[in-house]
């Protein structure tokens, strides 16, 4: 069970110093949400911004890309830092074709949908990746509520994975908050993307928070 900080929602003015504040408070996760504006109406940032922060920590980078074409792109991103690389399945011209070649930059593979995604439609991928974030807010925003009907697409991932025993990680990203983290992880998620929960307030304490959770929920599971 892991948390995955999503900085879309931290002061960029201040950036460096907020991802030294999850880090110092154990998060190993740093989410990473790129958007070209296109794919998703927002424009987040690119390479500039990864590779600064490359040079500052050694967290996990999980760069999540919400671009259209994303093969396009790989490389650079692999280049400018990523460890893993999600792409939407809705994105890709051809997804076999762009998810070998993130495999082929040694980065972890990835795979998103979008909530109105049916989830069979990632099924062709599992044996591909490594994870599937599934969004349980619409694309391309943070700090938007939860979609409750996700949840059924959370648990049906999970029993098919289980049933392939892939060792998959299923990662959710979307609205969640510490008051709903542990029906998501009921679900069968094993890692929580989180953006206005963890940076508002008090960033040491809600990433402390999170991580007491789920540590919690190890040891009753
Ligand atoms: C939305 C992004 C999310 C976003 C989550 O398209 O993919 O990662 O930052 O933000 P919260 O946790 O605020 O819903
Ligand atoms: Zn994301």
């Amino acid at each position: 069970m892991k948390l995955a900080p999503s900085i879309l929602a931290a002061d960029f003015c201040i950036l460096g110093q907020q991802v030294k504040q999850v880090q110092d408070a154990g998060a190993q996760i740093l989410h990473v949400d790129v958007m070209d504006g296109t794919f998703v109406p927002s424009i987040s940032f690119g390479f500039p911004i990864i590779a600064s922060l490359r040079k500052q920590t050694d967290m996990m980078f999980d760069v999540h890309l919400m671009i259209t074409e994303p093969e396009r792109y790989v490389e650079r991103f692999a280049k400018a830092g990523a460890d893993l690389i999600t792409v939407h399945v809705e994105a890709c011209k051809n997804v076999h074709r762009t998810l070998r070649r993130i495999r082929q930059t040694g980065c972890k593979v990835g795979i998103a949908l979008h909530p109105q995604t049916p989830i069979q439609n990632v099924y062709p991928y599992l044996e591909l990746v490594d994870q599937v974030t599934v969004m349980t807010v619409n694309t391309g925003f943070g700090g938007q509520q939860y979609i409750e009907e996700c949840t059924e697409k959370i648990i049906e991932l999970r029993n098919e994975i289980d049933y392939r025993r892939l060792p998959i990680d299923i990662e959710v990203d979307g609205g969640v908050k510490l008051d709903n983290a542990e029906m998501i992880l009921d679900a069968g998620a094993t890692v929580l993307v989180a953006g206005s929960a963890i940076f508002k307030d008090d960033i040491h304490q809600n990433v402390t928070n999170f991580l007491t959770k789920l540590k919690k929920y190890e040891d009753k599971v």
